[in-house]
């Protein structure tokens, strides 16, 4: 047990500048014959310079287009290489835990022991949620989606803390180190708690508060309040805390993804972390992101069996459907992650039962591989693929599967928030666009205009025809 909050303070590592491949690109304007000789720094020129020959790069989507210089994720996408500050995901899966890779994360190195007790502990001590927070959720309907709650409980969140808000306070409020451990710990701590109460109210049980001071661990102390049944002792299946935790791991970050790069985005505008995590949670619960745990099940139960797979590839194929958790922006090969996922799986299939659908799973997985389409665009699983047969197997609700990957995530979306405001080179976030609209014209007059918009006025629901009928107000 440590006994003093405020004894340790942790240092990031991460300010030695990396510029070693000095080289140039040389661009030539062939209509003006202008030469513009730009730096590359790590295969990387500044598109501002672009801007000297009256040029502006169109990459919607950013497919290449950097946006950030960072040091906390590497992913190669052709060799399936993914690590947290260098060290391989196959390594932290295997022997971290989930406290330690969002110290490793956060602050650049692995903890001492020391530091993880202490880092633990403080985020332990920061899992309660304030009783609004409480309020809000029995206030909302069981069958709300997790993720829609839980966007809104960030924000919610955000509003309880003033000391914390720029909008409120200035914005040199994170400038303090205090200040920003502050909203580590507080983003951290009850993450589990929003989840897991969103989880009990959905049930309609009572909640559990979590285990506060005890010996229980993060994923264990989460389970808990998932599970007891009004048993202060209770214990979850030490197997599952396992898995849960490795898969937390699996999912504290991966660099620009949607959801990180939102945080990025929200945070450039100065707005308080609490509500940049309110809009990345809302970046991760869409079905191309986060989202796509829940949609891949929801597309195995769809098939129904084996014998129907071989058609669904086809109506793949014919872009009648999509093959949800196949398919990266960055891998072009097997998601490392996927590979660890899918022999996870079937440590949890032992202890709560073999999910049927796995056999689905694998036999789409099987013709995808041979199948000419997916070999050359390089579709392959991801890690959503197989993590929600292992929810469904320990009897999660689907659509509750992204608020597990949300709990992962939170460490990376940190470490970005983090690093973002340390950034010599942030600005808002403020992309150009290229403009093809209209050139300028002159108003015209409601009685001369003809109309040419797609605009219906075509369709009025039966309800809305009952509704404006019962008043009596226009006859449609
Ligand atoms: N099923 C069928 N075709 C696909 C798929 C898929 N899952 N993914 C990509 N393609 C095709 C796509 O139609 C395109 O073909 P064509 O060149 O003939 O038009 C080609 O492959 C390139 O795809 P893209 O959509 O341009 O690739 P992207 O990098 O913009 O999209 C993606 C990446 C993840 C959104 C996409 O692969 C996808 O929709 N996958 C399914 C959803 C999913 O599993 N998402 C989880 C991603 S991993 C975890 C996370 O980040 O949250």
């Amino acid at each position: 047990m440590v006994s003093s909050e405020a004894s340790l303070h942790y240092v990031r590592q991460d300010s030695i500048e990396t510029t070693k491949n000095k080289k140039t690109l040389k661009v030539v304007d062939k209509q003006t014959g202008q030469e513009l000789t730009l730096e590359l720094h790590n295969n990387t020129i500044r598109a501002v310079d672009l801007a000297k020959l009256g040029v502006t790069l169109y990459d919607p989507g950013f497919l290449n287009t950097a946006s950030c210089i960072s040091r906390i994720t590497y992913i190669d996408g052709d060799k399936g290489i993914l690590r947290y500050r260098g060290y391989p995901i196959e390594e932290l899966a295997e022997k971290s835990t989930f406290m330690e890779v969002s110290f490793l994360l956060l602050y650049g190195e692995l903890p001492t022991s020391r530091e993880l007790e202490h880092f633990s502990h403080r985020v332990l001590r920061h899992t309660f949620l304030k009783q609004s927070l409480v309020d809000i959720i029995k206030a909302t309907p069981k069958d709300a989606h997790p993720m829609g709650l839980l966007v809104s409980m960030l924000a919610a969140e955000g509003t309880l803390y003033p000391d914390a808000n720029p909008a409120i306070n200035g914005d040199d409020v994170y400038s303090s180190p205090r200040a920003r451990e502050k909203q580590i710990l507080r983003l951290l701590g009850t993450m589990p708690t929003l989840a897991a109460f969103i989880y009990r109210h959905k049930m309609g049980r009572p909640f559990n508060y979590p285990a506060y001071g005890g010996s229980r661990s993060y994923t264990e102390n989460f389970m808990y309040m998932l599970d007891s049944m009004e048993d202060p002792s209770y214990r979850p299946n030490a197997t599952l805390v396992k898995a849960l935790d490795t898969l937390f791991v699996l999912h504290a970050d991966h660099e620009l993804n949607c959801s990180t790069a939102a945080v990025r985005h929200l945070t450039s505008s100065g707005v308080d972390v609490f509500t940049a995590f309110s809009g990345a949670a809302g970046a991760l619960y869409g079905p191309l992101h986060g989202g796509a745990n829940e949609a891949v099940l929801r597309m195995l139960e769809k098939i129904g069996s084996v014998d129907k797979v071989p058609a669904f590839i086809e109506a793949v194929k014919n872009r009648k459907a999509r093959l949800m958790g196949f398919g990266h922006r960055v891998y072009k090969s097997y998601d490392p992650r996927a590979r660890i996922v899918r022999k996870l799986a079937y440590q949890v299939f032992e202890i709560c039962g073999r999910d049927p659908l796995i056999e689905i799973a694998t036999k789409l997985e099987e013709h995808a591989l041979k199948d000419n389409y997916f070999i050359e665009r390089k579709l392959y699983p991801n890690v959503d693929f197989y993590s929600g047969l292992i929810y469904k197997a320990m009897g999660f609700p689907t659509d509750f599967f992204t608020i597990l990957f949300a709990i992962g995530r939170t460490p990376g979306w940190l470490a970005h928030w983090l690093e973002y405001l340390d950034d010599p080179d942030k600005k808002i976030a403020r992309p150009r666009q290229n403009y093809l609209g209209s050139d300028e014209r002159s108003y015209i007059p409601i009685t001369q205009r003809n109309s040419s918009v797609k605009y219906s006025t075509d369709y009025v629901s039966p309800a809305e025809k009952r509704r404006v009928n019962g008043f009596a107000v226009a006859k449609m």
